[in-house]
């Protein structure tokens, strides 16, 4: 007998009922009340009993499948996967959760930095050094906005490497950009917005988070220029969220003559841009051209993280804002947590002073530009008639399919073939003008891996279009 269900749906919430049917079924089965095996009611029933349309819980099915949740089992229904909750990355609302089932080999999904590089004994050396000087001061309560030896030596170091131009009362440390996002969304919404722009296809993992804040996110297309501004322009939004140095996903750079516009633009709406960083660590030297917040610091609010080049698990990250918004961030801060651990602050200040940052960076930048320069060329040979989009920067590689192919049924045979990867609708919102694509991550998987992985997404491909390499 398939389980009855006790969720509901709320008409009246911000958050579409899919969401809301995906979010329930994911709690459930990451705090265990669906256990492995569990079987849901069909479509069909759950739709009747939350009187809602069956194509929203087909939908979520899909989805939560898609992302090793679920397993739909021919003649039984559709199942709660095996090993669902040992994977140790669910949960986390920006990163999306990533239940890794057992048998896949190759994890293509975006979201991980290559965490099994991370520099263990430099980092053990800085917690170390840290803590051994700390004196009561650094031992107990320290600003909300974070450590000011920290920010000092932030605001040294963006300016250096992204052309940041800051003062260390303007800028804090976070929980990751994560945090940033949320308090500034709190913030934004007390001022009394309503919406934000965010790119489309973006990350949606930051929708999400927006939605909670009690914002609508309102999709901008992006193009092979990135933002298209002459949307935003057109959508009534004062505030957008962007990656103009490697849009997310697509890994396409912003213009200059967007970039400009772009400022422009909040300026004549009185409004912000914000600026996510994230991984400019990985930009190839001729696509590293300064921070968009170089241009007018005044309207951009830059935001990085640790979590690209050291790990996520640190939970490490930066914000600089023009004074008047920081001075309500900081605020909203107050009555939040009393900022991030000190002594992580204070090691990572000492990471970056005494030359190991750069070292790791360095490091992981020519093992990334070998992946990426692996995989731009073998993804077009296994998959004749796919375009490789962007520059040639990032973590992952945008791949356009010809018009007509069945980006899921390529999704799921790839997936047959131990690679797990996404489709391009993963990370749209409203855009369906878009061709199908796959969105190629090669963060965790080395070169031998990468070389095995394109070609089990080769015969997926053969298997579903019927094109082989020419
Ligand atoms: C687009 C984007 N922004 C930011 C982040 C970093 O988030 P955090 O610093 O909260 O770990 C990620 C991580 O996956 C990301 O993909």
């Amino acid at each position: 007998m398939p389980w009855h269900l006790s969720l509901t749906v709320d008409r009246n919430a911000q958050l579409p009922l899919g969401a809301q049917v995906q979010g329930s079924l994911r709690r459930l089965i990451e705090d265990g009340t669906l256990s492995s095996g569990s079987r849901l009611p069909s479509s069909r029933q759950l739709a009747a009993d939350l009187e809602i349309s069956r194509s929203v819980v087909v939908e979520a099915y899909e989805q939560l499948s898609a992302e090793g949740y679920l397993v739909a089992r021919r003649g039984s229904g559709t199942v709660v996967a095996e090993n669902v909750r040992d994977h140790p990355g669910a949960g986390s609302v920006l990163t999306s959760p990533q239940p890794e089932p057992t048998d896949a080999t190759w994890d293509l999904r975006t979201g991980s930095s290559d965490v099994s590089t991370f520099p263990r004994q430099e980092w053990i050396r800085s917690v170390a050094a840290a803590l051994t000087d700390a004196g009561r001061t650094e031992l107990g309560y320290g600003p909300p906005s974070g450590v000011l030896l920290t920010r000092h030596v932030l605001v040294g170091y963006l300016g250096r490497v992204r052309g940041v131009r800051t003062q260390p009362q303007n800028l804090m440390i976070t929980a990751g950009f994560a945090q940033g996002l949320a308090l500034l969304c709190k913030v934004l919404r007390d001022r009394g917005h309503d919406a934000l722009g965010v790119e489309d296809p973006g990350h949606p993992g930051e929708r999400e988070f927006i939605t909670s804040a009690g914002l609508r996110p309102v999709g901008i297309p992006v193009d092979a220029d990135g933002l298209r501004v002459d949307r935003l322009e057109e959508s009534g939004v004062r505030v957008v969220l962007t990656t103009p140095a490697n849009q997310f996903p697509t890994g396409v750079p912003l213009s200059q003559e967007r970039r400009e516009r772009l400022i422009s633009w909040a300026r004549a709406v009185d409004g912000y841009v914000v600026e996510d960083d994230f991984d400019s660590a990985y930009l190839n030297r001729s696509e590293r051209i300064p921070a968009l917040q170089s241009l007018a610091p005044d309207r951009v609010v830059y935001a990085g993280s640790a979590s690209k080049v050291l790990a996520p698990a640190l939970r490490l990250g930066w914000m600089a804002a023009p004074s008047e918004l920081m001075a309500s961030v900081e605020s909203a801060r107050v009555g939040w947590d009393i900022g991030c651990s000190g002594i992580e602050q204070l090691a990572f200040a000492r990471f970056i002073t005494e030359g190991a940052h750069d070292r790791h960076q360095r490091k992981l930048r020519a093992e990334f530009r070998k992946r990426r320069e692996l995989v731009r060329e073998l993804l077009p040979h296994h998959l004749p008639g796919a375009r490789v989009l962007g520059g040639d920067s990032g973590l992952q590689a945008y791949v356009e399919l010809p018009p007509g192919v069945d980006e899921t049924a390529l999704v799921q045979s790839a997936r047959a073939r131990s690679v797990l990867v996404r489709g391009g609708t993963f990370y749209t919102l409203d855009d369906r003008t878009r061709p199908p694509a796959l969105v190629v991550s090669y963060a965790t998987v080395g070169c031998p891996g990468l070389k095995a992985s394109t070609a089990a997404l080769g015969a997926a491909y053969r298997e579903v279009t019927g094109r082989r390499p020419g």
